[in-house]
This record gives C-alpha cells, sequence and structure tokens, in this order.
C-alpha cells in the first residue's frame, strides 16, 4: 500500500497510460480522481477500480478548459477533502494535423498547444494549491522522447512535450520548498491507442524496422510507464525532485 490515504487526480485516465496507472494507484491505496473528456472511458475505468474494492470518481472535463479544471479540484476537495498526487497525462498527437512547422495550420498548433501544454498550466495552477493545502505532495508531468530528441512530423507536439521539461524544472524549484515534488517522465513507444495514431496508422511507419532499432526490441506497456509513475507518487520518491525520467526501451539513446 505505497499510496495508502493519498488522493490522486490523473488527468486522461480513460485510456491507455492514464488508466494503467488509475488501477495501480489505487490498489496501491489511493483514492483516484479519474480525469478524462471522454466519460464513457473513464466510467469504465472507475467501474474497473470499484469492482476491485478500490474507490474513484469520475470527473468529465477538458483539460483546456479553465472553467473544467477549476471544477475537478472543486470536486476533489468537496469528495475526498484533500489532494496528494497531481499526475498532468492527458494529451493528444494528431498525426494528420501536426506536421512541420511550414505545414501545420495556426488551429492545429493552437489546438495541440492548449491541450498538451495550457491543460498542464491549467491543472497546475488549480492543483498545486490544493497540494500544498493538504500538506504536500507529487506532481507528475508527461513529456515523450519527441521532448528530447528530434523527431519530425509533429512539430506542435513536439514544442508542447519540450516546453513540459523546462516547465517540470522551474516547478520543482519553486514548489519543492512548499513539499510539493515536481517530476516528470518521458515515454516512448509505449503500446497506447495514442501509439496507434502516432505511428501504427501511418502508412509509411516500418515497424519491423522500429523495432529491430530499439534496444528493448518491443513496445512499452502502459503498466510498466504506470509503476514510474507510482514510484514518483510515492513516499519512496521523497528525494527526486525536478527529475526527467525517461521510460522508453532505450530508443533517445540509440
Ligand atoms: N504512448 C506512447 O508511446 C507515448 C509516448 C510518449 C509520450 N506519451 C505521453 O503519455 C501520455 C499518455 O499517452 P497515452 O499513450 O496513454 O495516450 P492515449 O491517447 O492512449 O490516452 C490519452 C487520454 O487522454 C485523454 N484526453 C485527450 N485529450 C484530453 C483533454 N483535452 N482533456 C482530458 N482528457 C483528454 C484521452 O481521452 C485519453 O483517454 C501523453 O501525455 C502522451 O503524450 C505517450
Amino acid at each position: 500500500m505505497r499510496l495508502k490515504n493519498k488522493i490522486a487526480v490523473i488527468t486522461g485516465a480513460a485510456g491507455g497510460i492514464g488508466q494503467a496507472a488509475a488501477f495501480l494507484f489505487s490498489q496501491e491505496g489511493a483514492r483516484v480522481v479519474v480525469v478524462d473528456n471522454d466519460a464513457e472511458k473513464g466510467k469504465e475505468t472507475v467501474n474497473k477500480i470499484t469492482r476491485e474494492g478500490g474507490k474513484a470518481i469520475l470527473v468529465k472535463a477538458d483539460v483546456s478548459r479553465r472553467d473544467e479544471v477549476e471544477e475537478i479540484f472543486k470536486i476533489t476537495r468537496k469528495e475526498y477533502g484533500a489532494l496528494h498526487i497531481l499526475y498532468n497525462n492527458a494529451a493528444i498527437f494528431l498525426r494528420k494535423a501536426d506536421g512541420p512547422i511550414t505545414e501545420i495550420t495556426e488551429e492545429t498548433w493552437d489546438w495541440i498547444l492548449d491541450v498538451n501544454l495550457r491543460g498542464v498550466f491549467l491543472c497546475c495552477k488549480y492543483g498545486i494549491p490544493e497540494i500544498i493545502r493538504s500538506g504536500g505532495g507529487a506532481v507528475i508531468n508527461t513529456s515523450s522522447s519527441a521532448g528530447v530528441i528530434g523527431v519530425p512530423q509533429c512539430d506542435a507536439y513536439t514544442a508542447t512535450k519540450g516546453a513540459i521539461i523546462s516547465l517540470t524544472r522551474s516547478l520543482a524549484v519553486e514548489y519543492a520548498p512548499q513539499k510539493v515534488r515536481v517530476n516528470c517522465i518521458v515515454p516512448c513507444a509505449v503500446d497506447t491507442p495514442m501509439l496507434n495514431e502516432s505511428s501504427r496508422e501511418d502508412p509509411s511507419f516500418d515497424e519491423a524496422k522500429f523495432l529491430a532499432t530499439t534496444p528493448a526490441r518491443r513496445y512499452g506497456k502502459p503498466e510498466e510507464i504506470a509503476q514510474m509513475a507510482l514510484f514518483l507518487a510515492s513516499d519512496e520518491a521523497s528525494y527526486c525532485i525536478g527529475g526527467i525520467f525517461v521510460s522508453d526501451g532505450g530508443i533517445t539513446i540509440s
């Protein structure tokens, strides 16, 4: 029970890595606020947690909307009275609309930045005060290989994921004295719906070649990223502040 008595908000918890983290956090004793703009899938996450004896509620919210984000933390305070963990996981990858910067429309650029960066800004703006009020805790942000190495064809996504790394570091130094540890996970090639969108459904993607040049020779599982998030959320990571934690099968070092 590494998260016993902890309250965790996880964004994008209806699918992929966020859903795996919601299950794992609840198994480790946390009460989980499942946040997603997909209410149907979000309900499935909550139902699975409660069927297995855990505690979770769903807040349907678009993280890019201030009023909806404010509501997440109001509901969390009303239902659970505290907040210790904010896992900023929600993001979008728009393979067909994103691309080289000269070809992206302003609307696409704004849409991706709104969800992937403004969403983290809003969740931190309204979530961090709740963590401080609760005596401290952890913020976990989510970057990507695209934030640390050059990945073509997704310049708007890349811009957001690079910014998340810088933001993690500045938040970490700002809020560590108030007992809020801010860290960042850097995943790559994790088997989720986003991997389908970013790679598998791309006709030019050569899966065999990709896997042959990936040191791990396989995709990651959402549960493997969730385990890293669990560590960063738990007291075991009590001296981890502003860290950029890569979990990518070795892709960014090969
Ligand atoms: N899967 C990978 O290989 C990979 C690689 C690098 C980084 N990441 C990052 O990991 C995180 C999770 O990715 P994933 O693969 O699980 O993605 P996913 O697409 O499978 O899941 C993302 C979840 O976020 C939700 N979401 C999207 N827009 C939202 C919004 N505006 N408001 C609220 N919820 C919203 C979706 O409904 C979905 O449930 C993302 O930040 C992603 O950028 C993933």
